[in-house]
């Protein structure tokens, strides 16, 4: 005679997005799970802070509490799955749920990224396993894909699309002309944004999801501070329309690699060639291409955020946790054991687009030159455009130099006296593919004048 499955005990903190997504499957997959794995997954307590407020699944409310004793004191609880989200009170929860012996699941960048050596530690200590699979990606399996099946590779890049709010605003403004505040609007109307979009926008959220990817991939420590940042704030339609005449398309990227002891990690957006893998991840999508010495190239593509994806990860990691505690094994080890430099990537080559408006003035193109050429800057290309009565705009692509040097140029250039405005400088990583000639990028006829560096 069989023996009904054993139970492994499950306190639950959070009953959001993601908590109800994990509920969700559990209530459709819960017999399934069971008959495959010979233990049935059993949630014993919901930690939540309003215990009256409607559920968008449906819970036996006596489930809930506010009390998280309930659930980090609970001798019978083995697995805690943390989806409530911020530092605190969170991580002190998470290190007491580790301390007590119990396995924690979490989607928790924030703690992941910044704070990832304390709980690595704690669950080493304790023999208990971290996962943190919904972190990055949110439905897209790829952290446990990076350290475990390309564990074989070097890795030397991952570029990824990490962050939807930023990617569906980008989309918007490419696909329809819409500025950045029209389309955060619409963003945020569909429940894409937060009410406070700061940490999507300004880049901060992808530069933490970097910082977990970058530390598994390199194995060292890359924490979101050490991650150069900048947002998508001061972009606008008119540059993207530019890049569109180039075959250029404008995507937020988070990027690390890894070379000779240095790990540059940036999060910037960056105009791509249209047949780029990444410049067709559309809307809320999220990808990361990884690159590695066995594999080449690989791409991992899907919803990055979301109730039941994010939920389909939490609960992929709920059942790999369980299993561990059923054959009392645990996997969890850091593997940040390499001592490396973590930065911007200052010394290395890129290309710059960048707008400026300028008082109109004879040889100012020329001028133009000369300020990127007193550092070293030369111009693949430059177009200028009147704009009566007294006023015209310069269209610039830098040539290939040391980033912090075209960024310094840059900068100077900010300061001539007969500069208007300037736009935000953009890195092109793709290879020019020209406009017809005589157009500008709004299709207006201009005075074109391609500058190589040093000519007039
Ligand atoms: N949403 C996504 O698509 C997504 C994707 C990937 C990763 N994540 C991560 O997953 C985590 C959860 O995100 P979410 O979107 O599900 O958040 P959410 O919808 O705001 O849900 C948070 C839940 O935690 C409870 N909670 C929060 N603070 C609490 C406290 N101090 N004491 C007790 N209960 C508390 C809330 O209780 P009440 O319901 O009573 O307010 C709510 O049920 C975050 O770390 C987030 O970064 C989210």
């Amino acid at each position: 005679m069989r023996h009904p499955p054993e139970q492994v005990k499950i306190g639950l903190m959070g009953l959001g997005t993601v908590g109800s997504g994990v509920m969700r499957l559990l209530r459709d997959r819960g017999e399934e799970l069971a008959r495959r794995n010979g233990f049935t997954l059993s949630v014993q307590k919901i930690l939540v802070r309003d215990p009256s407020k409607p559920r968008q699944v449906p819970v036996d409310r006596a489930l809930l509490t506010t009390n998280p004793d309930d659930i980090l004191d609970d001798p019978e609880i083995e697995l805690v799955v943390e989806v409530m989200g911020a530092v605190e009170p969170t991580k002190s929860y998470v290190l007491r749920a580790l301390g007590a012996k119990k396995s924690v699941v979490t989607a928790n960048k924030e703690i992941m990224a910044d704070h990832g050596e304390e709980v690595f530690a704690a669950a080493e200590r304790n023999g208990v396993d971290i996962f943190f699979e919904g972190s990055v990606g949110g439905g897209i399996p790829v952290l446990r894909p990076l350290k475990e099946s390309l564990a074989g590779n070097r890795i030397f890049r991952v570029t990824g699309i990490i962050n939807g709010t930023t990617n569906y605003i980008l989309t918007k403004m490419t696909q329809e002309g819409q500025t950045f505040q029209q389309a955060l609007a619409e963003a945020t109307r569909l429940g894409y944004a937060e009410p406070d979009p700061t940490a999507d926008v300004e880049g901060y959220d992808a530069a933490r999801k970097l910082a977990i990817l970058s530390s598994i991939a390199y194995q060292a420590r890359v924490q979101s501070r050490n991650v150069r940042t900048e947002g998508i704030t001061r972009l606008t339609p008119t540059d993207i329309e530019y890049g569109k005449r180039r075959g250029w398309s404008l995507k937020l990227l988070a990027e690390s690699s890894e070379h000779g002891g240095r790990v540059d990690a940036w999060v910037a957006p960056v105009f791509i060639d249209r047949n780029h893998p990444l410049a067709k991840v559309d809307d809320v999508l999220n990808a990361i291409l990884v690159e590695g010495e066995g594999i080449g190239e690989t791409m991992f593509y899907g919803r990055g955020a979301g109730s039941l994806p994010t939920g389909s990860a939490v609960l992929g990691d709920i059942i790999q946790a369980a299993r561990n505690r059923r054959r009392e094994v645990s996997f969890t080890t850091c593997t940040c054991f390499r001592d490396v430099t973590v930065g911007g990537p200052e010394e290395s080559p890129a290309r710059f687009y960048l707008r400026i408006e300028v008082e109109k003035r004879s040889g100012l193109p020329a001028e133009v030159v000369r300020s990127l050429e007193r550092w070293g800057i030369g111009l693949e290309r430059m177009d200028y455009r009147d704009l009566p009565p007294s006023r015209a705009e310069v269209v610039l692509v830098t040539q290939e130099a040391p980033e912090s040097r075209a960024r310094t140029a840059i900068e100077a250039l900010g300061r001539a006296p007969w500069l208007v405005s300037m736009g935000m400088p953009i890195r092109v990583e793709a290879e020019e593919e020209r406009a017809p000639a005589g157009e500008s990028a709004s299709g207006e006829k201009l005075e074109r004048r391609v500058l190589a560096a040093g000519g007039r």
